[in-house]
Formats: structure tokens, sequence, C-alpha cells
């Protein structure tokens, strides 16, 4: 008997992958670049100031990633803005689509019934957007309003100060350092686990690098969308034999383990560092 072969559908295209990885890249030498500054004092800040070539180039790599996050959220806008008119909706309609980006009722309906699969419930019907998906999605805006702003006040001191007072750039530190330190503890423990740790994903989860998954997990993961897309007549449309190339998946394999394990090692040597501060009375 012949084996039905595994189809595959697209959820990321090549243009969202490239920005994906252009958020990974730059955000994970700005956590580094970062961190290594703000913890300026400890051995393994040290050291990686020794590896680069000193604190200098610390920060003027933290700035040349600060740049590719202002492209990045530039080109965040284009994709916004391409989908909007391919969609064909109003823009009220395309914000408040209900299986858009945008969190509605239903992510809280779904929300409460993630805590109670926990619990011995049912999987919940999700949609092409699972709640915790649209809350990272969001944070890209209110992370660079608040970080990438403050951040711009400490590049450019001088002509900050013409317009605001001088305590403000105190204030900018604090604001910078301290949402930095909560961007990098939630990229690097609740996006990683959601995304890549749960039992379900272990150890890694390679879509956003390779682009595709198959209609089986589709079906699995996300009920909801692949209901939608039969029903639509969507799916045979897009469904194809063609699997991910095996070098793009055991490439996204390699990258993406060493992203998760740097992102890890970062995460715990901030958690140490913080110990050590609480206890030292800093
Ligand atoms: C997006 C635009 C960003 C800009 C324009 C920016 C800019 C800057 C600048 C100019 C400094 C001072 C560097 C120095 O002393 O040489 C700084 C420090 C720092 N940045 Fe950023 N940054 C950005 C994003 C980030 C991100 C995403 C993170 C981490 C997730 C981060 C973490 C830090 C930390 C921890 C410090 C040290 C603060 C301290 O001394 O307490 N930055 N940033």
């Amino acid at each position: 008997m012949s084996k039905t072969p595994t189809m595959y559908v697209e959820r990321f295209s090549v243009f969202q992958r490239f920005i994906h990885l252009l958020i990974i890249l730059s955000f994970l030498t700005l956590a580094i670049t970062g961190m290594a500054l703000k913890f300026a004092m400890e051995g393994w800040a040290a050291m990686i100031a020794d590896w680069s070539g000193g604190f200098a180039v610390l920060g003027a790599l933290h700035r040349f990633c600060a740049v590719i996050t202002f492209f990045y959220f530039f080109l965040t806008m284009i994709l916004l803005y391409t989908s909007w008119k391919d969609s064909g909706k109003s823009l009220f309609g395309f914000i408040f689509d209900p299986e858009g980006l945008v969190p509605n009722l239903t992510d809280l309906k779904e929300m409460i019934g993630t805590f109670k699969w926990f619990f011995g419930g049912k999987r919940p019907y999700y949609g092409r957007w699972i709640y915790w998906e649209k809350f990272d999605f969001m944070a890209v805006f209110w992370g660079i309003a608040v970080i990438g702003s403050s951040g711009l006040a400490l590049w450019f001191p001088v002509q900050f100060s013409k317009y605001f007072p001088g305590y403000w750039l105190n204030i900018a530190t604090i604001i910078h350092s301290d949402e930095a330190l909560l961007a990098a503890g939630f990229i690097f423990t609740i996006h990683f686990y959601n995304t890549h740790l749960r039992p379900e994903k272990f150890p890694l989860d390679p879509v956003i690098f390779v682009g595709s998954i198959s209609i089986d997990e589709l079906k699995h993961e996300r009920p909801r969308e692949y209901d939608q897309l039969v029903a639509s007549g969507e799916l045979d449309k897009m469904s194809t034999r063609r699997a991910p190339t095996a070098w793009l998946a055991r490439m996204a394999t390699v990258f993406g383990i060493f992203v998760v394990t740097t992102g890890s090692i970062l995460v715990v040597s901030i958690i140490i560092t913080m110990f050590k501060y609480i206890q030292g009375g800093h």
C-alpha cells in the first residue's frame, strides 16, 4: 500500500522570516552588549569585553544593532501596510479582524481554556495566532517605543538636553536599562519556552526559519485555522508536497539551538548577578 505523501503549507513568507532573522541577530547582540555594559564590573561581562575588543567596541556594536532595530521596525510597517492592502479590508476591518493580530475576547477565552487544559481539560480550538504570539508581536511596538526612545536620548545626550532638563538623562538610563532587563528576561524565558522549549516543540520549532509546516501539524496545533482554510477551499490551493530542504532544516536547527542556548546562558548570568547584588546590598 502506498503511503500518502506529507503535505505542507506556508506559515511565514520569506519577507517575514527575514524580518525575524534581523530581530534575532540585533536583539541578541543588543542584549549581550547592553548587559555587559550594565554589569561591567562582573567577571562574565569583562570576559565578553575581552573577546570582542573592549567596552568601546561593545558600545559601537550596541549602536549598530540599534540602527538595525529601527530598520526592522520600518520593514514591519511595510509588512503591515502590504498585508492590509492584500486583505482588501477597510483599515478598521483589518485592525480588528477577529483572526488578526490584535488581542480580542476569543484570546481571553483561549487563555482561560489553556490553563484549564493544563489541568486535564481539552486543548483550545486555537486559530492562526494564539494569544501569547499576539503578545510577543505587540512587544515589538512598546519595546521599541520605550527602549528605542530612551536609547536615542543616551546616544544623543547633547541634542536631547537642548529640549529636556539634564536630569531626564538619568531617568532615560533607568528606563532603558530596566526595560531592557525586562525585555531580555521575557524573550529568553517566556518567549523561548512558548515557542521552543515546551514539551510539544522541544528543543526547537524551526518554522520561523524554514517557513512551512505540515498539514497534520497545522490541524493539530491550529484547528480553527485548519477548518477555516478547508471551508474556504484555500487549503487545497496553498498546500504543497515541497518539504523544507534538508540543508535549511539543518541550518535552522543549529542556528536556533545556538540562539536559545546563548539567550539562556545570558539570563542565568543576569539572575546570578542580581542575586549577588541583593545579597551584597548593592
Ligand atoms: C533599539 C534601540 C536602542 C538604542 C538606540 C540603544 C542605545 C543605547 C545607548 C546609546 C546606550 C549607552 C551605551 C554606552 O554606555 O556606551 C545603551 C545602553 C544599554 N542598552 Fe541599549 N539601545 C537600544 C536597544 C537595547 C536593547 C534591545 C537592549 C536589551 C534588550 C538594550 C540594553 C541596554 C543596556 C542593559 C544598557 C546599559 C545601561 C546601563 O548602563 O545601565 N538596549 N543603549
